[in-house]
């Protein structure tokens, strides 16, 4: 099963995307994840994409299009969960190229339903250890002791630039104006499944589990 999971920033893509890999062996390809890291690494594409993300803007569709061409050959043996990717018209279409040229198929577009309001206060607590990315939340899933990280025991669990009010209001615009539409663009392919992205992360998984299995 290859899956696409989308929704707003902060609907839990990540944190389930992270469940689906555990429990079900499933390939993660994030392209948040994989520009944080070549942020980082102050890669040439990283220094390109931290224009961009730290003000909460979305990368050039060409920039990202050229990295997930690079990264899809990789999910040949295995079931996929797409996550960040496709986030525009443009990049859904590219990505139907891209399968098909690698002779793969996507069987469904998950779509996280997480009300607004429930977002910023999301994004504003979540913490992340640079070390091993296990992702936390100040009051739903707090770090260890002195923010500590209770997954690999590094002392590095920060808050992501993009994740303060300012930078977050960007992103959801952006949310709302480029990739909201793709709701529409896979309900017309019969691709479109719809989760509640509400309640205990444990009740969304199993929610996530019966819409894949
Ligand atoms: P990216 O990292 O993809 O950010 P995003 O889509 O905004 O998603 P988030 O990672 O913020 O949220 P999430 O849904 O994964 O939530 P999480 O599970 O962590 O992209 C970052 C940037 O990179 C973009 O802004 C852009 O600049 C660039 N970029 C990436 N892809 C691109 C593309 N394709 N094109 C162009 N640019 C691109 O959960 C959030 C918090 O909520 C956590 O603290 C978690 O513990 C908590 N939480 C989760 N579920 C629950 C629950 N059920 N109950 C209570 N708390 C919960």
């Amino acid at each position: 099963m290859n899956i696409l999971l989308f929704g707003p920033p902060g609907a839990g893509k990540g944190t389930q995307s992270a469940f689906l890999v555990e429990k079900h062996g499933m390939v993660h390809l994030s392209t948040g994840d994989l520009f944080r890291s070549a942020i980082k690494n102050s890669t040439p594409l990283g220094l390109e994409a931290k224009k961009y993300s730290e003000k909460g803007q979305l990368v050039p569709d060409s920039i990202t299009i050229g990295l997930v061409e690079e990264k899809i050959k990789d999910l040949k043996k295995t079931s996929f969960i797409l996550d960040g990717f496709p986030r525009t018209v443009p990049q859904a279409e590219a990505l139907e190229t891209l399968l098909k040229t690698n002779q793969l198929k996507l069987d469904k577009a998950i779509f996280l339903v997480t009300p607004n309001d429930m977002l910023m206060s999301r994004l504003t607590g979540r913490r992340v250890c640079e070390d091993c990315g296990t992702t936390y939340h100040i009051e739903t899933m707090p770090p260890g002791p002195g923010n500590t990280c209770t997954n690999c025991g590094g002392n590095r669990v920060i808050q992501r630039k993009d994740d303060f009010p300012e930078v977050i209001r960007t992103r959801l615009e952006a949310y709302e104006k480029n990739t909201a539409p793709l709701k529409e663009y896979y309900k017309a392919k019969g691709k479109l499944v719809e989760v509640k992205g509400t309640g205990e992360v444990k009740e969304v998984y199993e929610r996530l589990k019966s819409a894949i299995s």
